[in-house]
């Protein structure tokens, strides 16, 4: 059952902090830094906690870091599973089921992607107001546990409205361009060929990446409020007549980093 491995996992937390928070934020690539602002951190690696997979994928350190941003609580997962390391939808989902029972209200959730629109460039931020399920498959196939959500979530506002409106207005305050756009998430790990790329544009998505769509549908399974934001490290395969390298993301992200950073920071400040 579910709810015996999530109270598990729950109670090796709590042997850690029994610190409160109503807000998480998973770190996608190049949002790394933010950790360090946080002050009173207590830093749980998923290793010790039962359950927990490991995050194989480079630069995702794998861990749980409790901590204050500016004075307001905090949950962040440093380190995010993916489908392409070979987890399963439900464990690649798993923090998220143990977030919802800790009693956070709303979500976070960040990545860097590759970008569908041929004007755009590495860098861009873009607040993600929908997204397509490209991955082959759903993290809630199997079993309904009634106690974490129902057997069909609507997905109509899976992405909140209230906090993307709050995300954009936050990003006008700070002078920072932040577009807004359809979120496609594939499996990976092999990047996209240019003709599901030109597939991906007429379908009206604007982003592409291995992330976030899995975890959304179990945040919003669990009732939890959830805020999307890229950051796109590349254009998508075809649209510029090069490949495309992990490098080149973890570069692209690092660059993008202080910007991201500060935008999210002040976003949670006004949560
Ligand atoms: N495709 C898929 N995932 C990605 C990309 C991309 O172009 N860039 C960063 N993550």
């Amino acid at each position: 059952m579910l709810i015996r491995k999530v109270s598990e996992s729950i109670s090796k937390i709590r042997e850690f902090t029994d610190k409160e928070v109503d807000i998480g934020l998973i770190l996608g690539s190049g949002l790394a830094p933010i950790a360090d602002r946080l002050e009173n951190k207590v830093i749980i690696p998923y290793s010790e906690i039962p359950h927990f997979k490991e995050s194989t994928a480079p630069g995702h350190e794998g861990r749980f870091i409790f901590g204050d941003l500016d004075g307001v609580p905090l949950l962040c997962m440093q380190g995010r599973l993916h489908y392409y390391e070979g987890y399963s939808m439900q464990e690649v989902t798993y923090p998220i089921r143990v977030m919802a029972k800790l009693g956070l209200k709303k979500l976070i959730i960040t990545n860097a992607c590759g970008g569908l629109d041929p004007n755009g460039k590495p860098g861009d931020l873009m607040l993600i107001t929908d997204h397509i399920n490209f991955t082959g498959s759903n993290p809630l196939i199997g079993h309904n546990e009634d106690d974490f959500g129902p057997r069909f979530p609507d997905m109509t506002r899976a992405y909140d409205p209230d906090l993307g409106a709050l995300a954009l207005q936050v990003a006008e305050d700070l002078d920072i361009p932040l577009s807004q756009g359809v979120y496609i998430g594939y499996s990976g790990p092999s990047f996209e060929t240019p003709a599901e790329i030109r597939w991906m544009q007429t379908w009206g998505a604007h982003a592409v990446g291995m992330s976030t769509v899995p975890e959304v549908i179990v945040a919003v399974h669990s009732g939890l409020k959830v805020l999307g934001m890229s950051c796109i490290t590349n254009l998508a395969a075809g649209i510029l007549d090069e490949p495309l390298s992990s490098e080149e993301v973890i570069v692209a992200a690092g660059e993008a980093s202080a910007k991201f950073v500060r935008l999210i920071s002040e976003i949670i400040n006004r949560m």
